[in-house]
């Protein structure tokens, strides 16, 4: 079983599981249409639908097996204000996926990127990593952003390459590898 040495933290954020006293603080994003807009399979969430994704989520605190997601609430301003996740994707080649979704209202700080790069540091670092790649909707630019500010490379876009919201849609597939997430943070 492995997961980081609880809370992670950075210069403004503390990273640790989710836990059910989150509820409002996850809500707040989850019930916004802006903010699943580019989720696949995703909609604005009632309360009560919020209160089993909190539930999945606690139970998300390591990485027991492949397949599992490590999900981490992310403390900032005295509150959660997002959640980043590791998926492992295969033991084998040492490879996991990243996420993640912060509310709109601390966007444009620099704060995703920063939690995602310590989550970046636990898996390469710690976890003992070899590559780690995340997707998304070719039109969600705020994502292929922080994909770019982290250091990953855009390796694909997939054209027409799966069903989203009815339709088919292009999706670009971006990766980092432990040398060269270890070169450029330096
Ligand atoms: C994807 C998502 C987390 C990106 O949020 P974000 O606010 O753009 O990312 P950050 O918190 O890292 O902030 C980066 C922005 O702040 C700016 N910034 C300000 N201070 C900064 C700092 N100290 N360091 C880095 N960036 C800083 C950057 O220039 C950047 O703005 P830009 O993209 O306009 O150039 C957010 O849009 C989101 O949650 N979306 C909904 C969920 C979602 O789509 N998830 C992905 C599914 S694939």
């Amino acid at each position: 079983m492995a997961h980081p040495t609880y809370p992670l933290t950075t210069p403004r954020l503390l990273l640790r599981p989710v836990t059910p006293g989150d509820l409002d603080d996850v809500h707040a994003w989850q019930r916004r249409p802006d903010v699943v807009r580019w989720m696949r399979g995703a909609r604005p969430r009632m309360r009560e639908e919020s209160r089993s994704s909190v539930a999945a989520m606690a139970a998300e605190d390591a990485l027991r097996a492949e397949g599992d997601c490590l999900t981490l609430a992310v403390v900032g301003d005295a509150r959660v204000i997002g959640a980043v996740e590791l998926v492992w994707r295969s033991r084998v080649d040492s490879t996991a996926e990243l996420g993640y979704v912060f509310h709109p209202a601390h966007g444009g700080r620099g704060l995703a990127t920063e939690a995602a790069g310590a989550l970046l540091d636990w898996g390469f670092g710690e976890f003992g990593l070899h590559r780690v790649m995340a997707r998304c909707h070719a039109d969600n630019e705020p994502s292929a952003r922080l994909m770019a500010r982290l250091g990953m490379r855009r390796e694909a876009r997939h054209v027409r390459s799966y069903r989203f919201r009815g339709e088919w849609a292009d999706q670009l597939v971006y990766a980092i590898l432990a040398d060269e997430w270890r070169s450029g943070a330096g």
